[in-house]
This record gives structure tokens, sequence and C-alpha cells, in this order.
């Protein structure tokens, strides 16, 4: 029977915000939490999640390549993101597993659009280039002020990576863009107050999470 064979597709997640805003933490929360239920999963990164696309990470991300030119940091996440796409996420998807990805096109959106000043038709075009159309049907983008952010940047203990090391002025433009995506897309995109306590955030994210999976 042709609807037998017609298998559900996956939901796809993800998490976002600057740098220090606390989605990993919740990524592997929510994790947890679709797992209880019995809700197939696959839990991934960008840029990364696939050999070559973790390859490309490292390139982007090494603090020795601070010569890095804006439009080839652009293209290289988008290089990772159509790997992983192609590799790893759409077969996920296609066979029902939800994918959670720890950040995706929204990043590109704020950070190479609003942050490092690339016109957003732009980073449009090449985004739907590398995903072929592929789109979260959630995501969830952590609010939290630069100072907060910047606090909990210094706390780490590993070594800040060649984005981590800019200004606060570069993070006030990629904040303020996440916040304007978010209020292009009220009904997809959700603002988290990501100072509030890793309990309660968690709660949010697992009412919402139950409404979509309901
Ligand atoms: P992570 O530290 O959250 O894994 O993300 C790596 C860094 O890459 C982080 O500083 C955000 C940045 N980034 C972009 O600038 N553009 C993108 O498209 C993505 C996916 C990440």
């Amino acid at each position: 029977m042709l609807w037998q064979s017609m298998k559900k597709q996956g939901l796809f997640i993800t998490f976002e915000g600057i740098d220090g805003c606390g989605k990993s933490t919740q990524v592997r929360k929510a994790a947890c939490f679709l797992e209880e239920k019995k809700i197939p999963i696959l839990v991934t990164r960008e840029p990364g999640g696939t050999p070559i696309a973790e390859k490309i990470r490292d390139i982007i991300l090494s603090p020795d390549h601070d010569s890095m030119t804006n439009r080839c940091e652009l293209l290289l996440y988008l290089a990772s993101r159509a790997q992983h796409v192609q590799e790893k996420m759409r077969p996920a998807l296609e066979k029902g597993v939800t994918v959670l990805c720890d950040r995706f096109q929204e990043a590109t959106f704020a950070y190479q659009g609003f942050g490092r000043g690339f016109l957003l038709s732009t980073v449009n075009q090449l985004n739907q280039f590398s995903t072929n159309g592929l789109k979260p049907s959630r995501t969830y983008i952590f609010d939290i002020s630069i100072e907060c952010a910047f606090s909990r940047m210094k706390k780490m203990v590993k070594v800040p990576d060649r984005i981590e090391k800019s200004s606060k002025e570069l993070y006030q433009k990629i904040l303020e863009g996440y916040l304007k995506l978010a209020s292009n897309e009220p009904s997809r995109i959700k603002i988290i107050d990501g100072e509030e306590s890793i309990g309660s955030i968690y709660n949010k994210i697992c009412d919402d999470l139950s409404v979509l999976f309901a």
C-alpha cells in the first residue's frame, strides 16, 4: 500500500544565539527529553556534523586563520552546511528521525548577514543553494545580553576560537540580527530568555516540544 510505504518526515529543530548563550546545554537536555518519549532523534551541530564538515569547522574557527576574508568565511559555513544536509540531515529526516541541530541558517543570517554586513538577499540565495531548500520547522533563539555572554565566555576553560575573539560591537549587531529574524517569523522562531535558570529554560522548551509532538 502506498500509504504504508510513505514515512512521516522527522521534525527539524534548531538552537541559536550568540556565543555563550547556553544553547548547547539545552540541546543536550532537549535530546534527553525526546529520548525519554521514545522519539527517534539525531543530535548534530554546525559548522560540522560530518567528517568533511568538521574539517571545514576546524579551518573556519582556527585562531591561526586571522587573515580569513569575510567572503571565504561565508562560503565555508555554507560548504559545511551543504555536506551536512546532504550526507546526514536529509537522510535522517526522510527516515522519520527528528533532527536537533546546534545552529543552522539563522546563524549565517545573524553572523555573516547582520554581523559582517553581507546583504541578506545574498546570504539567502547562497543558503538556499547549500541546503537545497531545507529549513527548520522550529528554531529557538537564546537571548542574552552582550555583558552576560562575555562574562560567560571569560569563564570558559578553552582557548577562544577565531569568532569568539570578535568585538562587543560585532556581537551587538549579531544579537540584534537574531532578534530581527525572530520578529520576522514569530510562528517558527521562538525567543528564549537565556538569562533565566537552566531549569526554567528547559521547562519552557519541553512545553513547546510537547505541543510540537502532540
Ligand atoms: P559554536 O561555537 O556554537 O559551535 O559555533 C561556532 C561559531 O561559528 C560561532 O561563533 C557561531 C559561528 N557561526 C557563524 O558565524 N555562521 C554560521 O553559519 C554558523 C553555523 C556558525
